[in-house]
């Protein structure tokens, strides 16, 4: 399986986004969007008017941190996005999370679904043959450059050999240290925010992610 690289543009610097977005596009595969609302999450980061005048060639991929995820969909769908992950802690009968992934799938754009550290896999057992990506948090959600939680390398190892050929996405303290460790677990799409953008070479930090073992 090939390794998807997702820079974080939380730990971008916003007032030159466009410059920092295109620091990265020779080398990412996608770029990561995290949304906060301040209530899901105890921080608020941005909303979609953000991203409107920014140039990029890279698929957009979205990570809502809110109560209301449906609240929100439409404003980033406008933007073309790629994919959107919602949290399986704030929608989770099987029947609202299919309302969700159906309405995305619909309007063309890949749906993710979204674990945090201490919920287990099988809280979203339900939906995992209708997803297109599983996002296993490796970090609270809310901030960027916190410590990897490595407990959660057993739930990867778990989703995978489960899931052959679903996406598995991990977020949350991702370095050239923590990285060879979840691709080994099974992940196949790494978000790093602080590692990527707090590197003096970012192309080298994103390879170094690539290939880390
Ligand atoms: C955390 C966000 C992450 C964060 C990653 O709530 O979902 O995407 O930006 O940042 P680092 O790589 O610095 O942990
Ligand atoms: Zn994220």
């Amino acid at each position: 399986m090939s390794i998807i690289i997702a820079p974080s543009i939380l730990s971008a610097n916003f007032a030159k986004l466009q410059e920092e977005v295109d620091s990265v596009c020779g080398s990412a595969d996608s770029i990561h969007v995290d949304v906060m609302d301040g209530h899901f999450v105890p921080n608020v980061s941005f909303g979609a008017p953000v991203l409107k005048n920014v140039q990029c060639a890279l698929p957009l991929d979205v990570h809502l941190m809110v109560k209301n995820p449906k609240d929100r969909f439409d404003e980033f769908l406008a933007l073309g996005v790629a994919n959107i992950t919602f949290h399986a802690e704030v929608v989770e009968g099987t029947e609202q999370r299919m309302e969700l992934i159906e309405y995305l799938h619909e309007k063309g754009c890949k749906a993710g679904i979204a674990l945090n550290p201490n919920t287990p896999l099988e809280a979203v057992e339900d939906v995992l043959g209708s997803v297109d990506l599983l996002l296993i948090m490796s970090v609270e959600p809310g901030f960027g450059g916190q410590a990897f939680i490595e407990d959660v390398l057993t739930k990867v190892c778990a989703a995978r050999s489960a899931n052959p050929d679903l996406m598995i996405q991990m977020d949350g303290g991702i370095t050239d240290e923590t990285a060879g460790a979840c691709i080994a677990a099974g992940a196949n799409n790494l978000v790093s925010g602080s590692f990527i953008f707090g590197a003096p070479d970012r192309t080298l930090a994103v390879e170094s992610l690539r290939t880390a073992s």
